[in-house]
């Protein structure tokens, strides 16, 4: 996600200047000397707002903790964190961790964080993660023989191929968890952190320590990062809902989904014609008996835990086209915005192509209900044509399969 500019970037920067290292490289193997008050030192890369930087200062108050953040719009928040808690024992550099070795002399990094690096999905792009084997053989050198690097993060295809990473570049792992906080809240929580946890993601987390087989830049080019692609990134960085799912209609659902359901006026060209939905059972049962009858018509309702909190058709399935249009209608304001349409139309294409084999999904929306169409294009879908009523859109299985994979 691209950094909102700061405004009154310079003089706030200015107002945090105490905080800030201009010439990091004049201190390389000097950082604690420098910083008699302090025992060790720690780096934490990618820092961002800095909810992490300045609760880990608060907590190990003996200890220098150089924050590194390559976008300045991020760092000044971060340095506002710390500067507004009085800590002592912050440091900020502006600049890329690839920078790392030139800051920090051989063996002086006690421990390295790197919280929620950005995923870079695509294959092209994997040597830009921050836990990409260069990057790796750059922490070795800083770190001592039994240094620690504590990476956390909520895409767990990063999570895999990292540790993949980790291993193969020769780094002891331990307290490898993929549900860090299961059981309650453990350790200091990143701003990321929190939002993906208050959204119910599962966080991961590792700790690799350098040892003796640990490469470092010493051992020479690191391997060719061949199939490198994130599955599941990008456009899906929060996993699916995972109590999320699509069941095929039945009268009771269809009574459930009435129950509770309120018009949409995103779904309604002229909105004076909108009035409000009144439950009548016999209607409701009519209206299913009537769906039942549809030939090429696939209804479900979409269920989330028990709840029932939407409905979804693959209407005019073809199957001399090997096509089908997609439509989906949430039940009421209490679900949306939450990406549950997004999820639940996921888990339609996943059935279009995987179950159905089909190899073409159409789907339409109205011209003003921009939600919906934002939603299609998250989802891979290409925009076709519009009438004066309807945007128009389509997907084929190769374009969902390189947009679930990242790699296109
Ligand atoms: C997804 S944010 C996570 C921020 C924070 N660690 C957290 O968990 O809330 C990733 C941060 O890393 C920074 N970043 C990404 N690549 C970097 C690099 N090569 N060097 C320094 N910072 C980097 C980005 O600018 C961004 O602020």
């Amino acid at each position: 996600m691209r950094m909102r500019k700061r405004r009154n970037l310079t003089p706030r920067m200015e107002q945090c200047a105490a905080l800030m290292i201009d010439q990091p490289e004049a201190l390389r193997g000097r950082w604690l000397t420098e910083h008699p008050a302090l025992w060790h030192l720690h780096a934490e890369l990618g820092c961002g707002k800095g909810r992490f930087t300045a609760d880990t200062a608060e907590a190990l108050p003996d200890t220098l903790i150089v924050a590194v953040e390559k976008v300045p719009d991020a760092m000044i928040l971060a340095m506002e964190r710390v500067q507004a808690r009085g800590l002592a024992n912050v440091r900020f550099i502006d600049t890329d961790a690839e920078r790392l070795p030139l800051l920090f002399a051989p063996g002086e990094v006690e421990r390295i964080y790197i919280n929620f690096c950005d995923p870079w999905p695509k294959s092209r792009d994997a040597k830009f993660r921050l836990t990409a084997p260069a990057f790796l053989r750059r922490y070795a050198d800083a770190l001592p023989s039994g240094g620690q690097i504590w990476f956390k993060t909520d895409n767990a295809p990063l999570f895999d191929w990292s540790l993949e990473q980790f291993q193969n570049e020769g780094w002891a792992i331990s307290e490898l968890t993929r549900d860090l906080h299961e059981n309650g809240v453990v350790g200091v929580m990143t701003d990321y952190e929190a939002k993906f946890h208050a959204e119910g993601v599962p966080i991961k987390r590792l700790v690799a320590t350098k040892a003796d087989t640990t490469k470092t830049s010493a051992d020479g080019a690191v391997p060719r990062l061949r199939d490198a692609a994130l599955p599941d990134a990008r456009g899906f960085q929060k996993p699916t809902h995972p109590a999320l799912r699509l069941v095929p209609s039945t009268k009771e659902l269809t009574r459930a989904f009435y129950r509770v359901f309120a018009h949409d006026p995103a779904l309604f060209e002229d909105e004076s014609r909108l009035v409000p939905y009144v439950y009548d059972e016999a209607a409701v049962d009519a209206k299913f008996e009537e769906r039942q009858k549809r030939v090429n018509n696939s209804p479900y309702f979409i269920l989330l835990g028990d709840e029932v909190i939407g409905e979804l058709v693959l209407k005019n399935l073809d199957e001399k086209e090997k096509s089908c249009e997609l439509g989906i209608c949430l039940v009421n304001d209490s679900v949306k915005n939450k990406g549950y349409g997004t999820a639940a139309e996921r888990l339609a294409l996943e059935k279009a192509f995987d179950e159905l084999g089909l190899e073409t999904v159409l789907a339409d929306c109205l011209l003003k209900n921009t939600r919906s169409q934002h939603v299609l294009q998250k989802l891979g879908f290409r925009f076709v044509s519009e009438d004066g009523h309807f945007k128009y859109y389509k997907i084929t299985r190769a374009q969902f399969e390189a947009s679930r994979t990242g790699r296109e």
